[in-house]
């Protein structure tokens, strides 16, 4: 590994197919990032993550595959970044004990994400496992671990990375300065691409209020056209509130600035429907799946077997660095492998 490079990390949980969520918050930042020959790019598929929540064998190898297939199909290539699996470098699990060991369980159950979740599992009469508690230890070995110094990653995952960032300092404090660098996020804010149903960020759960990338031009048309906008503006002739609406939000993430005024001041005086709005948002998405789309067709006529073997090379090599990385922090702990 060439020490005098930017060491860049992240990471996405196998869970169904990536939205446009994930591409605006994380991946495009991945491949920007990944063009840089000053950096160096792990980004790996969050395997034992998805585990806190959904434990179906086949699905769960199914959708690793996918998400490999869709990072290329984003344009990042396996030759340039490392790509792995979480699962593939047991000493992520072991670095994430060392680390819960520095962790105070207050601080994890305070954690928004495990209340958030919590609450909804009791909703439906189910109990949180140790897991989803736990949750954010992994994810600071998962970026410790090949010690980073950046970490791409939409806004909900700040909090996760703030951890990250006070574990490594709690741990070179005991244990030796410089140990691990502490992680960075880059800079500015994440952003949090709104769902089209509801409040909140666009997620897997529900298939309405997110984009896939995947999906069609037709389907994107489709969904933009039920997605909620501003609900006090029942008729065409009231005019809206741009503030309060999801689709203005994709216009500051998508639209250049006078587009936005445009948006801005159309709704405000209604001189645009909101029709009008989500056609000019609907293209501009469709701008940035178009070529995705065209990728990932164009590399699913190889068949699936060679992303079998990028995890499986990612792996090994991921593998390597972590495992010396981790090999130290024990012997700087006291618990060397004797
Ligand atoms: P995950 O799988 O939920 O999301 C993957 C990435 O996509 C971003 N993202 C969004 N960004 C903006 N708007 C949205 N609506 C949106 N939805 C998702 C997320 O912020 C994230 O960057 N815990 C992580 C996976 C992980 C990880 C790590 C990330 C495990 N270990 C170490 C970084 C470093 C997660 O569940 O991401």
């Amino acid at each position: 590994m060439d020490n005098s490079k930017t060491v860049v990390l992240s990471g996405i949980r196998a869970t169904g197919q990536l939205h446009l969520g994930n591409y605006l918050g994380a991946i495009q930042h991945f491949v920007t990032l990944a063009q840089d020959p000053s950096n160096d790019c792990f980004y790996f598929i969050a395997n034992l993550h998805t585990l806190t929540t959904r434990q179906d064998p086949q699905q769960m190898q199914i959708d690793l595959r996918n998400i490999v297939l869709d990072f290329m199909a984003c344009g990042l290539d396996p030759e340039k970044s490392t790509i792995y699996a979480q699962s593939s470098v047991p000493e992520l699990s072991e670095l994430s004990w060392l680390l819960a060991c520095l962790t105070p369980v207050s601080g994890l159950m305070n954690m928004h994400h495990f209340k958030e979740k919590k609450d909804r599992l009791s909703e439906e009469g189910l109990k949180a496992n140790a897991g989803l508690l736990t949750y954010p230890v992994l994810m600071a070995a998962d970026i410790l671990g090949p010690h980073a110094n950046l970490v791409p990653v939409g806004e909900d995952q700040h909090a996760h990375v703030e951890m990250a960032r006070e574990l490594a300092k709690r741990f070179n404090h005991h244990f030796g300065d410089g140990i691990f660098p502490i992680p960075n996020l880059l800079e500015g804010e994440g952003i949090r691409v709104p769902g089209l149903t509801a409040d909140g960020k666009m997620g897997k759960s529900e298939a309405d209020s997110a984009i896939m990338l995947n999906d069609s031009p037709d389907e994107v048309e489709r969904k933009l056209r039920s997605a909620v906008t501003d609900p006090q503006r029942m008729k065409r002739s009231d005019p809206g509130d741009p503030e309060v609406c999801n689709i203005f939000t994709f216009h500051h993430l998508l639209s250049e600035p006078e587009q936005i005024e445009w948006a801005r001041k159309g709704c405000t005086t209604a001189d645009i429907g909101c029709v009008d709005c989500k056609v000019v948002v609907a293209d501009h998405i469709n701008k940035i799946l178009t070529p995705i789309r065209a990728r990932r067709e164009e590399l699913l006529v190889r068949g699936m077997d060679f992303i079998d073997e990028i995890i499986h090379e990612g792996g090994l090599k991921a593998r390597k660095i972590i495992a010396a990385n981790v090999k130290e922090a024990k012997e700087k702990m006291g618990v060397p492998s004797y």
